[in-house]
């Protein structure tokens, strides 16, 4: 995966980022997405959800996970007692959608994770959880399979971080669906022990 560099240029404010990412042309990806998706959420949030890049339904709404593993994604999030919106910000790695959502390439990820790094930078989240192994990979930057990264606190940037399932892999592999569960519990227990310290 590309290397989360650390970015000299000045952060950017909410608006000024909306905007940098309505505009964006730093990638192919500009020529054939409908618009750029940002995130949604609380911008105070401790809990960031960062899945891969926008869908179909996403690029058409301009909000991230609104189609069937958006649903899915509101039903893990409910399932530790949080709520989109709450208290908790979803952004993707990739803010334009990949033809037939085909796999993010290196150069598109290299070219947006400044604003990744940007919104994280404003938000200072609490915890982060990584859907899916472009989500996890990019942030950790390694190779490791998924099922090896899951189960264990990482960090990023001295902020915990935890990886679970994709909630679109989920959809077609049900039994994985436990060790999501496990995933997520471990997120919440990680954010309790921050929070009661
Ligand atoms: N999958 C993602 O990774 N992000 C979305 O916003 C929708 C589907």
């Amino acid at each position: 995966p590309a290397a989360p560099t650390p970015d000299a240029r000045p952060l950017l404010d909410w608006d000024q980022l909306a905007d940098a990412v309505a505009h964006c042309t730093k990638c192919k990806l500009y020529a054939t997405r409908t618009q750029g998706v940002l995130g949604v959420g609380d911008r105070d949030a401790d809990w960031l959800i960062l899945g891969e890049a926008p869908g179909a339904d996403e690029d058409r709404q301009g909000e991230p996970f609104v189609g069937q593993a958006g649903k899915l994604l509101d039903a893990m999030l409910a399932s530790i007692g949080l709520r989109r919106g709450q208290n908790v910000y979803i952004a993707n790695v990739l803010k334009s959608r990949p033809p037939g959502n085909r796999n993010p390439e290196p150069d598109e990820i290299a070219a947006c994770m400044p604003y990744l790094l940007n919104q994280i930078a404003l938000i200072r989240p609490k915890i982060i959880v990584a859907l899916g192994r472009f989500a996890a990979q990019t942030l950790l930057q390694t190779d490791e399979a998924i099922g090896r990264l899951r189960g264990r606190v990482h960090c990023f940037q001295g902020i915990p971080l935890v990886v679970t399932y994709h909630p679109a892999y989920l959809l077609r592999n049900l039994p994985d669906k436990a060790r999501a569960w496990e995933d997520l519990c471990l997120a919440r227990r990680t954010y309790a022990s921050l929070t009661t310290e």
